[in-house]
Parts: C-alpha cells; structure tokens; sequence
C-alpha cells in the first residue's frame, strides 16, 4: 500500500472514499465542497471507535466514512492509531482501491498537534493492514493500492512519514515473529539483519560465528545452541548518525533471539510448544528498530545485539546440573534448560558491557511465563536500574500503546540466583516465586555498572486483546515503536 500526503490548502481530489474523524459530540468537519444528509449525522456520535458509511449529496468524495475519536479530553494517540486502522480495515472491507483520510484543524487539536495526528493515523493504517501471507501458497492481495491523507501542511507531513516508517518497521518485526522455526533460523535472522544495513551507509552488521564466540568464552550461549543442529550467531548491528551532535548518547538495544525453544532437555509440554517459534521476538524487535533507524534516522548511536539461537534436546545438549562458564568468568549452574534465554542474553550483556561500552542498555527478551501472569499481554515488565529509565521508557509506553510496568527487583532477587557449586545458578529454588524477577537477577550479574532496564516481553509479543492495528494470535512487533520513541525522546 502506498501513502501519499497533500496540504489540505489545496483542492480535494475526487475521492471513491473520504475518511473523516470526530470527537464525541462534535460535528465532522466536512471539506470544502463535501456535504451531507442530515440522515447521515443523525446517528453518528463520535463514540470511540464508532464508524457511519454514508453517501454525500455533492462534492469530489463517492463515499463519506465517519470514524469516532471518542471524547475529545479522552482522545489520545492510541485512539487515533485505531482510529487510522479502522479507516483502512473498511476501505478494504468495501473492496475500495484508494481512499482518502481528510484531517480537520478540529482533529489537530484533539490529537496535539497535526505531526502527531499524522503519525498515529498512518502507524495505526499500515499496522491494521498487516497480513502475515509468507507460508500461503495462493494468497489474496489487498485491493487497497493508496491512501492519500491530506492535513496540515509539513508538520502533518513529517507525522505521517514518521508513522509510516514506524508502521513499516513494525510489520518487519512482525514478519520475524510469525516465520515458522523452520523458516527463521539463527542464520536466517543474520541474513535479515545484514540485509537491513545493504546501500545505508550509517549501518553495519557484524555476525559472530560459534568460533568467534567460543574464542570470546561465550560459554552460556553456546551452552544453549550446543543441543541445536542449527549454529547460534551473534548479530551486531551498528547506526551512527551523520553528524556526531551534542548530547549524543550512545545506546544498546539487546534482544533474546530464540528461534525456536522447546526447552532442551528439561522438554516443555507439547500443548502450544509452536507458540515457542515466539522466543525470538526481543530480538526482531530490536531488528526492527534498525529497519525503522535506516528509514528514520535518529541523533544517537545505537547498536542492536542479538544472541540467536535454539533450544533443542539433543545427546549433546547442556544437562540439567551442567555448569558453564560466560564471558565474563561467572560460572552457572544450569537447573533447567528451559530458563535458557538468560544464558544467551548473559553472554550477549557482557558482549555489549565490554566490546559496545554504552551510555544505556535495553534488553527485551521473552523471558519468563510469570510476567504473563502478573501482567497479562497489554504490558510489558520493567525493570529498569535508574529512576530516570524507569520514567522514559514509562513515557514511551504511554506515548506507543506499547505500555510498561516496574516490577521489582532485590538483592534479596539475586541471593536467590547463588548456586551451591557454582558461582550463580539459572533458577531459584522451586516455590520461591518471583519467577521474572529472578531472572532479571541473573541477568543482572553480567551488565556491571552500566545503567540497564530489562524489560520481560513474554506477554506483550503476541496473543495480545484486539487493538485494530495489532492483537490477536500473531507477533504484535512491541519494542520498535517503545524504543524509537524513547531514542526520540532522548
Ligand atoms: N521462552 C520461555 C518463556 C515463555 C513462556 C515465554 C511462555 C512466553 C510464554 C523461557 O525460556 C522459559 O521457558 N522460561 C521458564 C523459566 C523457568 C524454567 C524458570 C518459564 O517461564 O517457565
Ligand atoms: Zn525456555
Ligand atoms: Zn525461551
């Protein structure tokens, strides 16, 4: 689908759908030269999420959509993504091939400010028309080929290329996650990411091979891939700004890339093991955020690390009661092999600690079932190491959709983590509780004294309450639009 962005100063073209927005109680501001039947207003309210097809007396528009924004004082960004969702899904739904999305100085307002209308409608548009048709052999291509949104002038258009690009990044994201295991390898996920970096010259890849990590003392890594066909590799991605300004921060990204995770030999349950594929999402959404820095930009460096690997029962699989040694010397008794992904992101946090040296890191991994059950799929756990983190990226959230919560995290957290025989081990003891919280324990143990936040994604990656640009079944793509705003807020 391709967007395309005009001044509402200039006239209308003719249209064979104009999607219009109103608050609750508010009259839809119509284009000049565009009017309606009494009938078709009558019943239309505003309501968020509310939608009224109707046919226009005169004017360039064949078709009329009213979209409800809600109360004006309630109407916020997430309402206007759903809103720019909405006014794709029907445009689809009627079967129409172009549309056209026209927003008042009325909408403006209610949104603060046209750029940020722009962004939300378009993330919100390019979001809900996402289909995951990678393993259909026929699949049925959307009709809708353009959508021409029309505001005001080069703010509104900065906002909508920033929602586009953001959108984009997102369904890239979300094209890793849903990838069977079989098609998203640890290989396929470095082939993806390099291919990102091919004719921008402010990125680059780096990919370790098992040799590279074994000559760095990747033992927790390698521990885990060691009972997969499938080699690990570590992804480096790299951007750098243009100009070096001031105030430039350099920030790391880290993402859990767990291309399939069937538990190794502590086996998980058959019942929605396929779900597992899942366990690489930390490390698309840290992929995606360089698919949306190469279109974007941004004033920071960043990096984006990515252990990726699988977890696979297998002769030569790591043992229950197997020690290995990290990167940083720290030797791990593994308990389960299923709480692998804290093994992998142990080696790539000293990686990032002691090759990248950044201002702040992030990580983003699928982590723990607990954090399902504490929070459910609408929110992410947090656990950040400053206050000042814990605020941005709160404000992030709020600001995506892609919402955030602190969950605690104790030395009493990692006491828990200390093994008998060795210097930490992978799990606390059964009955303990606090099962994301500990494993952000033990990941605390390879950052140092870098500022950090953990954020445990195991419940917003997917299977999330229908948003209209995300939810259901597959991948939600949550992290790149949360750490492009955070870069963006920086
Ligand atoms: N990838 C899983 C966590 C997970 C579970 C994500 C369900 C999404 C949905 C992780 O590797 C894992 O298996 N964690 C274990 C840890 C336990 C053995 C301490 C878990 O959560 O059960
Ligand atoms: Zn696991
Ligand atoms: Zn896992």
């Amino acid at each position: 689908m391709k967007l395309q962005i005009k001044d509402r100063k200039a006239k209308l073209d003719t249209t064979p759908l104009l999607v219009l927005l109103a608050c609750e109680g508010e009259a839809p501001v119509l284009p000049t030269g565009v009017s309606l039947p009494a009938s078709a207003t009558a019943d239309f309210t505003g309501k968020f999420r509310q939608t009224r097809l109707a046919d226009p007396i005169d004017g360039s528009a064949e078709r009329v959509l009213l979209i409800g924004l809600g109360k004006r004082k309630e109407c916020n960004w997430e309402h206007l993504r759903r809103a720019g969702a909405l006014a794709g899904k029907r445009a689809e739904a009627l079967g129409m091939a172009s549309a056209t999305v026209w927003v008042s100085g009325e909408n403006d307002e209610a949104g603060c400010g046209a750029d940020s209308v722009g962004q939300a409608l378009a993330e919100g548009l390019v979001m809900g028309s996402y289909r995951y048709v990678e393993c259909k052999s026929k699949s049925k291509k959307s009709k809708l080929a353009r959508v021409m949104f029309v505001g005001a002038g080069a703010t509104f258009k900065k906002g909508v290329l920033r929602g586009e690009g953001l959108g984009a990044a997102a369904n890239f994201t979300r094209d890793l996650q849903n990838a069977p295991g079989n098609i998203v390898t640890p290989t396929e996920m470095a082939a993806r990411a390099r291919k990102l970096t091919t004719g921008n010259a402010q990125l680059t890849a780096k990919v370790l091979d098992e040799a590279a990590m074994k000559k760095l003392g990747m033992g927790a890594l390698l521990g885990v891939s060691a009972g997969s066909r499938q080699p690990a590799k570590l992804i480096h991605l790299t951007y750098k700004p243009k100009t070096k300004g001031r105030g430039a921060k350099k920030i790391a990204f880290v993402g859990k890339g767990l291309t399939f995770d069937a538990g190794g030999i502590s086996l998980k349950p058959s019942a929605k093991m396929d779900e597992m594929k899942y366990d690489m999402s930390g490390g698309a959404a840290v992929l995606g955020v360089f698919h949306a820095l190469a279109s974007l930009g941004c004033k920071h460096e960043v990096h984006g690390i990515v252990p990726a690997s699988e977890n696979m029962p297998d002769g030569l699989a790591t043992k229950p009661g197997d020690v290995h040694t990290a990167m940083n010397g720290k030797t791990i008794e593994v308990l389960n092999t299923d709480a692998e992904g804290r093994l992998i992101l142990a080696d790539a946090l000293c990686y990032t600690a002691t090759k990248v040296k950044p201002d702040t890191v992030i990580d983003l991994a699928t982590l723990t079932g607990a954090v399902v059950v504490a929070l459910g799929h609408e929110l992410s756990g947090m656990f950040p190491s400053t206050p000042e983190l814990s605020e941005r990226l709160t404000r992030a959230g709020e600001a995506t959709g892609e919402l955030v919560w602190p969950l605690p995290m104790l030395d009493l957290h990692r006491d828990q983590m200390k093994s008998r025989i060795a210097d930490l081990r992978n799990i606390n003891t059964p009955g303990q509780g606090a099962g994301s919280t500990t494993g952000a324990a033990f990941l605390a143990n390879f950052i140092g004294e870098h500022e950090w936040c953990h954020l445990d994604i195991a419940g917003s990656a997917w299977g999330g309450m229908d948003r209209d640009y995300a939810g259901g079944a597959l991948g939600t793509g949550v992290g790149v639009r949360l750490l492009m705003e955070y870069l963006q807020q920086l």
